[in-house]
């Protein structure tokens, strides 16, 4: 048991009290050192809100032990062989399906637009689907506030559009996993409609009702509360007004979800990927936030449920009920978890999930999604480094950069269209030569980035229009919508581009969402025309990993670790070895080795060893694979 006389190396020890502190100091942008160095080390964790430069009050070490004391686990280390899984091996494509293909001329994208899409698909390598949310739902967040789990969105198609997909997709020797989104439905869903409306009835405790709300705020701006008029109580909403947060304490409820999860697959789906699945434990008596975390998070409340005290309980049950009998997949969006909770959520002897997505990658330390900053590879070297080096063999990694919640990596990185490609072939060989899953979302293999809008009636996400009215009431609208425009999420879901022709061959009308003019000059069309582009590029790189299979499970064995823009890996196991070498800068980079071997993957397309130079320097952004004698 932790208690406020503990030392800060004990909390630290902890797998959780490692991920809070390591989370606070990267939102603080303060160096890990600051708390692992052995003086500091020796202290106790009383003053740590001090260390911390005073941004954290007192009530943070209480609120740290409540969080560190319901957990003492640590994840077993070994040297074990990883088990070998179809998942650890596969290539997933993200679909966001409102933004893909529409069929139909409504200026959406449908099920029918993705099935006519499939072979392109399959050309790319891929073996595994994810779609975004597809079920019956007023769209209040695209898709993620499911009014009927039974039904398909109108907009998308129909149950039989669906179950054509699904053999068109597993006729083609690829998976398919749904998003699975129970953290909440939508307010217009019959069990919250039977909630507020027969309060007496089973359905009266599905959701979270109180009599006062308490001081956490939504993720979509404002209060996470509604005041319910037929209930004269408030009900919990972590993001926007029409998505009511579930009360998973409810076994009658929880019951209810493994039906639907079973129905979904019985159908034959092959697994899930699971909304903000870390959220769905809620701690009792839902206390207020504590303030200094809520000013520096931009969140109040986050702590008493992003690693709530029955998530491993309800996982768990999920996995042995539901997801084992089907020999399901499942992948959770987990934001917050750090690396600690992740293998603590993932490992396989637990049985909870496959896999997770953790997002400390995405922004570098002391930013946040709505920062406008350029983005330092040196700091995804240190991730990776640290997740390939300590994660462990019983959890597999994910590995992607975008979704359809953030603004294209290219972008964030280096604005400067003379990099594009170059870049975002270098992200793919990252991405598609360390150990772990690949994401793709889609757009990244035609190396898109984010779209010009000009006003905020061309914004539709709601996060981003909650936040400018919120940023209105402080500052001028153009600055709010600039800021708006730094970290909006409709960056990622302009409509895929197909073609060159009109509305990007996505669609024959004006699609719902804006797009510029970009998809003139980068298009699948186009590129799949180029031998030398990033799509030709991708479909390589993805054949290279099916042939080279030591990338799913050798080892990851990293080199010069403390050269700033130089990334250089090993990937070996008895049969095989292949060296990576990356040049995170813009300038050229000296090589501290020549790699001897055959040169399998570059994303220059000038012949390497044309020139001398080109021995001694890696190019700008350079990226090479080669195969080397193990
Ligand atoms: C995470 C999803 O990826 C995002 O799009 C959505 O808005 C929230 N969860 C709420 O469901």
């Amino acid at each position: 048991m932790l208690t406020k006389k503990s030392r800060i190396k004990d909390v630290y020890a902890n797998p959780i009290g490692r991920d809070i502190i390591n989370r606070m100091l990267l939102q603080m942008n303060i160096n890990r050192k600051a708390v692992t160095n052995p003086i500091v080390g020796n202290l106790k964790i009383m003053v740590l809100p001090k260390l911390l430069k005073n941004q954290l009050d007192e009530g943070f070490v209480d609120t740290l032990l409540t969080l560190l004391n319901t957990e003492d686990e640590t994840v077993r280390s070994t040297d074990e062989i990883i088990p070998r899984e179809w998942w650890k091996e596969a290539v997933f494509y993200q679909i966001y399906p409102r933004s893909f293909k529409d069929s139909n001329g409504d200026g959406i994208g449908d099920l029918q637009g993705i099935i006519s899409k499939l072979d392109y698909i399959k050309e790319l390598g891929i073996d595994a689907i994810w779609l975004s949310p597809i079920y019956d739902s007023p769209n209040d967040d695209n898709g993620y506030d499911i009014r009927d789990y039974h039904k398909i969105m109108s907009d998308f198609g129909t149950m039989e559009d669906f179950d054509k997909l699904l053999t068109e997709i597993h006729n083609r020797g690829m998976r398919l996993i749904m998003d699975l989104v129970v953290n909440h439905t939508s307010d217009e869903h019959k069990w919250y409609q039977q909630a507020i409306h027969e309060p007496d009835s089973k359905y009266g405790d599905y959701y979270i009702f109180k009599p006062q709300p308490n001081n956490w705020t939504s993720f979509f701006s404002g209060s996470a509360w509604n005041y319910v008029e037929e209930r004269n109580q408030y009900a919990l909403h972590l993001f926007s007004k029409k998505q009511m947060d579930l009360n998973w304490e409810n076994e009658a409820l929880r019951h209810e979800i493994h039906d639907m999860v079973k129905w979904w697959l019985e159908k034959g789906v092959d697994g899930f990927r699971l909304d903000v699945i870390n959220y769905i434990s809620k701690r009792k008596g839902l206390p207020d936030g504590n303030k200094s975390i809520g000013k520096l998070m931009g969140y109040y409340g986050v702590e008493h449920y992003f690693y709530g005290p029955s998530l491993h309980d309800y996982l768990h049950e999920l996995k042995e009920k539901v997801f084992m009998p089907y020999n399901a997949f499942s992948v959770g969006e987990t934001p917050g978890a750090g690396m600690e909770m992740s293998k603590l959520l993932t490992a396989d002897y637990r049985k909870e999930l496959d896999m997770v997505f953790s997002f400390d990658h995405l922004e570098t330390p002391g930013h946040t999604r709505y920062d406008d900053y350029q983005y330092d590879l040196n700091y995804l070297k240190s991730c990776m480094v640290n997740w390939m080096e300590n994660y462990g063999n019983h959890c597999q990694p994910s590995l992607f950069y975008e979704n359809h919640d953030n603004p294209r990596m290219i972008s964030k990185i280096n604005a400067n269209q003379k990099y594009r490609y170059v870049l975002g072939k270098l992200l793919a060989v990252i991405q598609l030569t360390l150990r772990g899953t690949p994401f793709i979302y889609q757009g990244q293999e035609l190396g898109m980035i984010n779209q010009c809008f000009k006003t905020i009636s061309e914004i539709r996400d709601v996060e981003s229009l909650n936040l400018y009215d919120e940023l209105c009431n402080t500052m001028k609208e153009e600055e709010a919508f600039s800021k708006i425009l730094t970290g909006s999420r409709d960056h990622a879901r302009t409509p895929m581009q197909w073609s060159g022709e009109q509305y990007a061959g996505f669609s024959t009308v004006k699609p719902w969402i804006m797009m510029d003019e970009d998809y003139k000059s980068c298009n699948a069309k186009l590129q799949l025309q180029d031998e030398n582009s990033i799509l030709r590029f991708f479909q390589k790189l993805i054949a290279l990993r099916k042939e080279y299979k030591v990338i799913y499970y050798g080892n990851v064995i990293v080199s010069n670790k403390k050269v700033k823009d130089l990334f250089t890996y090993y990937r070996k196991d008895e049969n095989e070895a292949l060296y990576i070498e990356i040049n995170l800068s813009t300038t050229n980079k000296k090589r501290t080795k020549h790699p001897k071997g055959r040169l399998l993957l570059s994303n220059y397309t000038e012949d390497i060893l044309s020139s001398k130079d080109r021995l001694s320097f890696l190019r700008p952004y350079e990226a090479n694979i080669w195969a080397i004698y193990p």
